[in-house]
């Protein structure tokens, strides 16, 4: 019973946000483990420690070394009652391993004690014949997944007032959240009547198309009276309307391919396309940190697969030698052929690719490219032609263009352009166009209608206008969210900026916090991201006011603060100090 007590009042500490503040985090920990750091290929090392000693708003960063640590530093007079983290950072590279001892000691303490105590519960449940799942059927083999159903109980149900919260209103620069009645240990959350008005940083609306806009949403009301909400059909029986026909022209064209062919559901396109252009014999080689939708349609493909590190072309390129010169595992045969797969910008980490160096690298070993724009089409480059516009990358140099339309364009469903041959090939073989209903007309207006703003075809500027309001918004965002001390992922002009949390107790602490001030936040922990990567997921828009970006920093840096997750504090001004070099 005892032993029971401390769990829950364990997990309550965990769950409510304040609680871990006083018992965690504040708390003072002196951490002295150093492991060598591994060395990895193609990575210009230059290591920095970063100690921060968090006392009376006293920070100092201390460059150590420019080459590798010194441990000196730990014989360093360090005040009694000061928490300490270390850091190490490889910088200049998009491999930054964060290793912070004390936080992952916690993480893994507080993993196993949920674990543990979660099994002892289903345990004693299983001995009292207490019944803990719904609807075990006798004799049947449980209809859940085993270990998606524990995380599920002993796990996601206590922080699942963070994720996937209703809304009531268009996805706009602020956005009506409905209040949830949710009281701990309660499986089902209540969602009430009331609503909070909300600062929106959560809804990839980059463009600000996701709510009312003077040109497009009369035409979608237009097209609605005149072709209701859904075709009722696929593509190859009823469901193509001129509509659909203009909306692939108009993709074609926008992306710079001769032909496209459109599709109701961006993650669709992906899972089934991939298994349509590559089967067995074949390879794919992807981004180690490539969308989930892309993860399935190369594993439904049955293609063989290879993933490199995330963006970093030296790998890829080392891979693909590998392979060309291993061939098929059994036949030995030549692969039939190569498709290497990326992502415009990454929705995770909010990174550019490196197209250029992929493509040259593609080129050399007569490998195809297959980029996914879901989260650059519409939101960079000069004329929102996504990333080969930022990057100078010529379209004819990108095999197969794949896009979405839920994010810059304010609709949804996805698209691949390329060759002519391409795209008959795919109106003959894949599943979604033959036999999945077609993108609803009102939503393929919307594409349209948006792309015609984009492009200053409705005889405005508005488009350009959005462009650079995004940018601006996002490297204005970007800069201050650093410049207070936050690990904040991603590259200039991204506007998906992730704030890493780590510690997977500071996400629900911290959407609560940020939603407390009215600031709707995405968090993301495992199992989207690895266990210690949890983070809080900002989309920046062309929507957003100064006043409202102004806002949203005031609620991080005051969130941040209670939730002691700025790991990289400003540094206050040079000094000199027991022969370290304070910066
Ligand atoms: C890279 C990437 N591809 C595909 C998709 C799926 O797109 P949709 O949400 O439009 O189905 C997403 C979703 O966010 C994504 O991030």
């Amino acid at each position: 019973m005892l032993l029971f007590l401390l769990h829950e009042a364990y997990i309550w500490c965990l769950i409510h946000g304040l609680g871990p503040k006083h018992f965690f985090l504040n708390s003072y920990y002196f951490v002295f483990l150093f492991q060598p750091l591994k060395e990895k290929e193609n990575i210009h090392q230059v290591y920095i420690v970063h100690l921060q000693f968090f006392r009376k708003d006293q920070t100092q960063k201390y460059i150590v070394n420019d080459q590798k640590p010194k441990w000196s530093v730990q014989n360093s007079i360090i005040p009694v009652g000061t928490r300490m983290i270390m850091m190490w950072d490889v910088v200049g590279t998009s491999e930054t391993p964060e290793r912070m001892y004390f936080t992952t000691i916690s993480t893994y303490v507080s993993c196993c004690l949920i674990s543990g105590f979660g099994h002892l519960r289903d345990f004693f449940s299983r001995i009292l014949l207490l019944p803990f799942t719904n609807d075990n059927l006798q004799g049947y083999a449980p209809i859940c997944l085993e270990y998606e159903d524990f995380y599920m109980r002993r796990a996601y149900h206590r922080v699942q007032d963070c994720f996937a919260r209703p809304i009531a209103s268009a996805p706009d620069a602020w956005v009506d959240v409905l209040e949830i009645n949710w009281k701990y240990q309660e499986k089902v959350l209540d969602r009430t009547t009331k609503s909070r008005r909300c600062l929106n940083l959560g809804s990839y609306n980059y463009l600000g198309f996701g709510s009312f806009d003077e040109y497009c949403t009369p035409r979608v009301i237009e097209s609605l009276k005149k072709f209701s909400a859904s075709t009722c059909s696929s593509r190859v029986d009823a469901g193509t309307t001129s509509v659909h026909v203009e909306l692939e022209e108009c993709v074609a064209k926008y992306v710079g391919k001769h032909s496209a062919i459109v599709f109701g559901m961006g993650y669709a396109t992906n899972s089934f396309i991939i298994p349509v252009l590559i089967g067995k014999g074949g390879l794919i080689i992807s981004d180690s940190l490539n969308h989930s939708s892309i993860i399935n349609g190369a594993r439904g493909s049955g293609a063989n697969i290879r993933i490199f590190q995330h963006n970093t072309p030296s790998h890829l390129e080392k891979i693909l030698r590998e392979e060309i010169a291993k061939r098929q595992t059994k036949t030995h045969k030549p692969w039939t052929k190569i498709i290497v797969i990326v992502e415009g910008i990454y929705s995770m980490e909010g990174e550019i690719c490196k197209l250029p160096e992929i493509v040259s690298i593609c080129k050399k070993y007569k490998a195809y490219v297959y980029l996914d724009e879901a989260h650059s089409i519409g939101a960079i480059g000069g004329t929102g032609r996504g990333v080969c516009e930022l990057l100078g990358v010529d379209t004819a140099d990108v095999d197969i263009m794949m896009g979405t339309f839920s994010k810059s364009f304010g609709s949804c469903g996805g698209y691949i352009a390329g060759s002519k041959e391409l795209i008959q090939y795919l109106k003959h073989h894949c599943p979604s166009h033959l036999y999945a209903t077609s993108i609803s007309t009102p939503s393929a207006q919307q594409i349209i209608s948006a792309i015609q703003v984009i492009l200053g075809d409705d005889g405005s500027n508005r488009g350009a206008q959005k462009l650079a309001r995004i940018r601006e918004n996002s490297n204005y965002f970007r800069t201050e969210l650093r410049n207070m001390g936050f690990k904040v992922l991603g590259d200039e002009d991204s506007p998906v900026m992730p704030i890493m949390l780590y510690n997977p107790a500071k996400i629900p602490a911290f959407s609560r916090e940020c939603l407390r001030e009215n600031v709707a936040i995405a968090v993301v922990g495992f199992p989207a991201t690895p266990l210690m990567l949890g983070r809080a997921r900002i989309c920046i828009s062309a929507s957003h006011s100064k006043p409202d970006l102004i806002k949203a920093l005031e609620v991080i840096s005051k969130v941040g603060d209670l939730t002691g997750i700025k790991y990289f504090p400003a540094a206050p001004e040079k000094q000199e100090k027991n022969g370290i070099k304070l910066v």
